[in-house]
């Protein structure tokens, strides 16, 4: 891990403002006496988070029941997650939230609405009782293929409602992928759009989900929500529209009793085969966790507003755009399109013009603003500004620093927060009124949560040594499983050490006790902070007829942290060229989406294999990178093979 050494060299300590920590929810004081007891018995931390964050119908029997790998937390506990969002915002000493923004939504073109909880309320009942004129009942799979529109928060917390996990397929998959994930959760209903707004332009989302829907029996109806007035196309036997199913719906629904246990919701990520994984949150232990880090990290207050700029389609939107915001009866913002229409600016001006106070957006964002310029934030009034957060990749102490000095204007603390589809909520983090920050790292585990750096072997790795991030313990926002697939569960997160979590992600600590992630050791990418699998791109690539091989493997790229590099080997009397390159990338746009497209492409007559015929893929980043290939070489079965495809040219 060759990024340890400048690293390490990272000196500057950030200290919590004299004033954020006199008034933060969590002090130095409050963090000490958590990180005891997370220590000594992170079951009572967590119990104990359940009780001050959760509402609960009737309380659990047992609060952890640890079966490696098989969790349950708050066993018997009963609850519903959109009552916890919603309900009890409108009752009791809480009423006067009634009519307070839960969320305030932007569009690209410039339209905005806001939904107070009281109006939030009433739509998320109305639309409970859609899904259940259609036929959804509790345990019914609905998939969710939406843009950033009020309705996909609308339509999750309806899902909640009535006990039907959801599954959402962010709206930038494509047709292929949404069908397999269709199949795999085996969704009854799917919730879509005409389309959105993305770049100044209507794009169309309905007719992706028609292609999908030509191979998912088991999908019964479709909701559309009328968001772009597109001419769309509607089968009369299967297609409603939104408005017109909601104008009738009773705004009266109760919120059903479930188990701490019961589905939640499935999101689908990359792993290191070709398939995708169903990851499957549960309800007490996830709403636990994630409202809990929410108002602890974030230090949510009444008079915040709160932006997340993470689409619902991943999980940092469905932890803390909507149930960790929302569960603490605070305001979330949510805006519809990308940051730079209808010019670089316009995330500064949606900061100044609704006062936005708590920013969380990816490293990524952060150095695309560094290359559109200062000039871009410098003529906006950021001063509302007074938290700052980070996720999905490890940030540069050169963009840290730009953040906290152009954005956070010197005096907001920053949060970088690491954790994964897997963990639901914040793992690793620094509490804004109590820790002391360095640019680069995400410095200590949340209480309750435990962590270690260990070998292969699983020994403790000493200080400052590289390692593999674990988990050694089990937290109640932690995954229950791989949907449809215990064996693959096992195999991926808990066969590496016995009983403890391996996140696939490389790591160290240094000698103060702060982590410093270095990024995944599997074969997953990194994309802008979305996981793409090497072989999932591989497998799209190989499917268009005229590809023989492809080995794909990620290279460092300022802008996107990691640019994905794909050696292909036409298949024979094909030509290779940039015209093959294109072909190429518009079957993985079919096949995957545009995110997965490779950036570059280099045509070679073969790929460097063991003897046993495995792709030397060590090798193979090697090249992409530049460097030359360091590592051994001794299991290669063909040398030639190396200097051709150093030579091949970039497509
Ligand atoms: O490699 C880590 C990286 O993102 C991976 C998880 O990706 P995903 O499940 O898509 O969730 C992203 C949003 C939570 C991790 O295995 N990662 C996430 N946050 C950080 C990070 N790497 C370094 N620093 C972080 N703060």
């Amino acid at each position: 891990m060759p990024d340890i050494e400048s690293l390490l060299k990272e000196k500057r300590l950030f200290k919590p403002a004299r004033e954020f920590t006199r008034a933060a929810h969590w002090n130095k004081k409050t963090v000490a006496e958590y990180r005891k007891l997370g220590q000594k018995n992170p079951t009572r931390f967590w119990e104990k988070m359940a009780r001050e964050h959760v509402s609960w119908f009737a309380p659990w029997k047992k609060t952890l029941q640890w079966k490696p790998p098989f969790a349950k937390w708050f066993v018997g506990g009963k609850l519903n997650v959109s009552y916890n969002c919603l309900d009890r915002h409108l009752e009791g000493e809480n009423a006067w939230r009634r009519n307070k923004a839960a969320i305030i939504w932007e569009g690209e073109p410039g339209d905005s609405r806001t939904l107070t909880y009281g109006e939030l309320h009433r739509e998320v009942c109305k639309f409970a009782n859609v899904l259940k004129g259609l036929g959804v009942k509790k345990g019914d799979r609905v998939c969710l293929y939406m843009p950033m529109v009020p309705e996909l928060a609308i339509a999750m917390l309806a899902c909640t409602r009535i006990g039907a996990p959801h599954s959402i397929v962010f709206g930038g998959f494509s047709a292929e992928a949404l069908r397999d994930r269709i199949n795999d959760a085996d969704a009854k209903v799917v919730i879509t759009a005409d389309g959105g707004y993305r770049r100044g332009q209507p794009f169309a989302l309905k007719p992706a989900v028609d292609e999908a829907c030509k191979g998912t029996p088991c999908v019964e109806h479709m909701v559309v929500v009328q968001r772009t007035g597109q001419d769309t196309a509607m089968d009369a036997s299967r297609d409603h529209w939104w408005h017109d199913l909601m104008s009738e719906a009773s705004a009266d629904c109760k919120p059903a009793r479930l188990d701490a246990e019961h589905p939640l919701f499935i999101l689908y990520t990359s792993g290191t085969t070709g398939k995708p994984k169903g990851i499957l949150h549960t309800t007490g232990g996830y709403l636990t966790h994630v409202t809990a880090t929410a108002k602890a990290i974030f230090d949510l207050k009444d008079s915040d507003t709160y932006w997340c700029t993470a689409d619902i389609g991943w999980i940092t939107g469905h932890s803390y755009v909507v149930y960790g915001i929302l569960a603490n009866g605070a305001t979330s913002f949510m805006y519809e399109g990308v940051p730079t229409h209808p010019g670089p600016d316009r995330f500064w001006d949606i900061i100044e013009r609704w006062k936005i106070s708590i920013f969380y957006t990816a490293p990524t964002a952060i150095r695309t603003f560094i290359r559109l310029g200062d000039e871009h934030p410098k003529k906006h009034d950021l001063s509302s500004l007074r938290l700052l957060g980070t996720v999905g990749e490890p940030i540069n102490p050169e963009a840290w620093i730009w953040y906290h000095n152009v954005i956070g204007g010197k005096k907001c603390p920053i949060v970088d927060t690491w954790w994964q589809t897997e963990t639901g909520g914040i793992m690793i983090t620094p509490l804004p009124g109590a820790v002391d920050t360095t640019p680069g790292s995400a410095t200590l585990a949340f209480p309750g949560v435990q962590a270690e750096i260990l070998s292969e072997e699983g020994d403790v790795v000493a200080p400052p040594n590289g390692g593999f991030l674990a988990v050694t313990h089990p937290w109640p926002g932690m995954l229950r499983g791989i949907w449809g697939d215990p064996a693959r569960f096992k195999e991926v997160y808990w066969s590496k050490w016995k009983n403890l979590y391996f996140p696939g992600d490389g790591a160290h600590k240094d000698k103060g006790g702060y982590f410093w992630i270095m990024g995944r050791v599997d074969d997953v990418m990194n994309i802008s902070g979305h996981r793409i699998g090497t072989m999932e791109v591989e497998s799209a690539i190989v499917s268009h007829p005229d590809v023989a091989e492809s080995a794909v493997v990620g290279r460092p790229d300022e802008l996107t942290g990691t640019a994905i590099v794909a050696f292909v080997t036409p298949r024979g009397g094909v030509d290779a060229g940039s015209q093959l390159a294109e072909k190429v990338r518009k079957q993985v746009t079919k096949e995957i989406g545009a995110i997965a497209k490779p950036k570059d492409i280099r045509f070679t007559n073969a790929l460097p294999k063991t003897r046993s015929g495995k792709i030397m893929r060590r090798l193979l980043r090697d090249i992409a990178a530049g460097k030359e290939a360091a590592g051994d070489t001794s299991t290669l079965e063909d040398f030639s093979v190396l200097a051709s495809l150093r030579e091949a040219d970039e497509n």
